[in-house]
C-alpha cells in the first residue's frame, strides 16, 4: 500500500488543478468526490436508502440521483445533512480504503475537500492556502453562481486558519499556474526523497 498524501483546501481553492499537476508527474490520484459519486450510482444500496428517505422525487428522469436537488436540501436543513452523512460516511470510508489498498506507487494524492470537517486522516496533509477574496472570485467564475451563494458555501466550510493548523505542507495558490507547477514539482521531489530515506 502506498503512502497517502491528503490534498485538501476550501471550495475552488485549486484542488483539482493541483491534482492534475501531480497526475502529470505520474502520481496516482484518488478523488474523494469521485468515490462519493460512485457509492450512489444507479443500483447501489446507498441510492436505494436515499430514495426510501426522500422519495422518488430525488431522482432524475434517467434514474440517477438529482445531486443539485439533494445539495439544495442539505444546504438548508442540518437534520437532513446529518442523516445523509451518517448513511454515506461509512460506505465512502470503506470504498476509500479499498482503493488505497490497490495502490503500489510510492505515494498517492488523495483529493479530499472535507478532510478537516469530517475528521479524516492520512499519512501526510498537503493544504492549499488561498486568499478568501481570490477563492470567492474563482468560485463565482467557475460555477457561474452569485456572490451571496458563493459566500455561504465558503462560510459553511472550515476556515483557512483551521485548515492550516492541520497542514504538514502548504501550497500557496495566490499566483498563476506556473507558480503552482514549481511548488508541485518541489513537493514531488521532496516526497520521493523523504520516502526513500524514510524520513516521513
Ligand atoms: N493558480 C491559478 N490561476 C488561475 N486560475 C486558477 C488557479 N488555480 C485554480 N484556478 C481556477 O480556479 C477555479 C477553482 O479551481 P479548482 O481546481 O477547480 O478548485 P477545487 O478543485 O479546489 O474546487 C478553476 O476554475 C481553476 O481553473
Ligand atoms: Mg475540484
Amino acid at each position: 500500500m502506498s503512502y497517502i498524501v491528503a490534498l485538501s483546501g476550501g471550495i475552488a481553492s485549486g484542488k483539482s488543478t493541483i491534482a492534475h499537476l501531480f497526475a502529470q508527474l505520474g502520481v496516482p490520484i484518488i478523488d474523494a468526490d469521485i468515490i462519493a459519486r460512485q457509492v450512489v450510482e444507479v443500483g447501489t444500496p446507498a441510492l436505494a436508502q436515499i430514495v426510501k428517505h426522500f422519495s422518488q422525487e430525488i431522482l432524475l428522469e434517467n434514474g440517477e440521483l438529482d445531486r443539485s436537488q439533494l445539495r439544495e436540501i442539505i444546504f438548508n436543513n442540518d437534520h437532513e445533512r446529518l442523516w445523509l452523512n451518517n448513511l454515506l460516511h461509512p460506505i465512502i470510508a470503506q470504498e476509500t480504503q479499498k482503493q488505497f489498498a490497490q495502490q503500489t506507487a510510492p505515494y498517492v494524492i488523495w483529493v479530499v475537500p472535507l478532510l478537516i470537517e469530517n475528521h479524516l486522516q492520512a499519512d501526510r496533509v498537503l493544504m492549499i492556502d488561498v486568499s478568501v477574496a481570490l477563492q470567492l472570485k474563482r468560485l463565482i467564475n467557475r460555477d457561474g453562481i452569485n456572490e451571496s451563494l458563493a459566500k455561504r458555501m465558503i462560510a459553511s466550510q472550515a476556515s483557512l486558519s483551521e485548515r492550516l493548523a492541520f497542514a504538514d505542507d502548504i501550497i500557496i495558490n495566490d499566483g498563476d499556474l506556473a507558480s503552482l507547477t514549481v511548488q508541485v514539482d518541489c513537493l514531488h521531489k521532496q516526497y520521493l526523497h523523504n520516502l526513500k530515506v524514510k524520513k516521513l
